[in-house]
């Protein structure tokens, strides 16, 4: 079947069906769309549905962002989790200001120049916003492509993906409206060709799609063989005065650059001895009370955290009291927000 008849059932079966979600009423805003793709490149929608607004609240153009100082674009990304990407999104509005007189550029090729931008979200945003015919792949594109043609790969092999924006290619130029098909197919990945728990009586393409036809659809894509995550050790002190939390900044680089924590420190192979944390962390031995511990999973990291009140420890360099009420006002990490639930400061995530 012709690739028109599959771009065109995709298009009418998403205008029909497309979910509500706050950016496409306002992707046609370049600087929403921006926005909306950065936090949605690693991050769920459900969780992104519940930082987008208030952060375009906070920040409602490129100029204000670009402006703004780095903690406070990390405090509204809280939450969000790669804060890399925060990072990336101001100096992409200082780069869009810079360079573009504040407009976002339309075309794939320049907004593939500005900092965090790549092929996709590129893509992205010339055919979502400008209606451009430009591909974009992602996960759940490439286990769609693949699905419809049968191929059984894991989605992360290089020619795999290299086979998807071809295709992608393909298909877009068939399409009737690119923006339209490129969110389509993107919204086909997330509701209906899941990973699991697969919709095929719904789906508007399964005349066209092989794995369908030949019944192989849930073992496609193949699993990729993945990296193990290392361990990592962190005992977090909590220190509280006149309701205020003692708090320090990360280092700028490594994991969790520049966001907020209570004093923690870290090891590789082991549990930071009680030892360890009374000298490195200036607190009197005698006033450490162990308060739970918890596991955070991140991609790449299992870190196994134990949590301590101290209420006597010696404030360091880099260290402040901060308000209970303020912390939302810091870029806190979903870990250190487990740390003060622990501690019966915050409600548990
Ligand atoms: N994931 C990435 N971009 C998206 C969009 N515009 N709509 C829904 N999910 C997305």
């Amino acid at each position: 079947m012709s690739d028109a008849a599959l771009t065109n059932s995709l298009e009418t079966w998403f205008k029909a069906n497309a979910r509500d979600l706050p950016w496409r009423l306002d992707h046609r805003i370049p600087y929403c769309a921006l926005v909306s793709e950065f936090m949605l490149q690693q991050t769920q929608v459900a969780r992104v549905l519940e930082k987008y607004q208030p952060f375009l609240d906070r920040f409602p153009t490129v100029e204000a962002l670009a402006q703004a100082h780095e903690d406070e674009v990390l405090a509204a990304w809280a939450g969000l989790g790669y804060y890399r990407r925060a990072r990336m999104l101001h100096a992409c509005a200082q780069a869009i200001v810079e360079h573009h007189d504040g407009t976002v550029p339309d075309s794939a090729q320049s907004l593939q120049n500005l900092p965090g931008i790549g092929r996709y979200t590129a893509g992205a945003i010339a055919s979502l916003v400008f209606g451009q015919r430009e591909p974009i792949v992602d996960g759940n594109i490439t286990r769609v492509l693949l699905r419809v043609h049968n191929k059984p790969e894991p989605q992360t092999d290089n020619h795999t993906i290299k086979w998807s924006w071809r295709r992608a290619g393909e298909l877009v130029k068939s399409a009737t409206n690119p923006a339209i098909f490129n969110e389509a197919m993107m919204e086909l990945g997330a509701t209906i060709c899941t990973p699991k728990n697969i919709q095929c009586p719904q789906c508007p393409i399964r005349s066209h799609c092989q794995s369908f036809e030949a019944g192989t659809t849930e073992s496609i894509p193949l699993p990729k063989p993945r990296a193990k995550q290392k361990p990592m050790y962190c005992a977090s002190i909590v220190s509280i005065q006149n309701r205020s939390v003692l708090v320090e900044q990360r280092p700028v680089s490594g994991m969790w650059a520049s966001m907020y924590q209570v004093p923690t420190i870290e090891r590789d192979d082991r549990q930071p001895t009680p030892e360890e944390i009374t000298t490195d962390l200036s607190v009197d031995a005698d006033t450490i009370k162990p308060t739970g511990t918890f596991t955070h999973i991140t991609t790449h990291r299992i870190v196994e955290f134990a949590v301590y009140r101290a209420d006597s420890i010696e404030m360091g360099p880099n260290q402040a009291y901060r308000t209970l009420d303020s912390l939302d006002q810091i870029a806190l990490s979903n870990a250190q927000r487990k740390v003060l639930a622990v501690a019966g400061l915050i409600e548990p995530l």
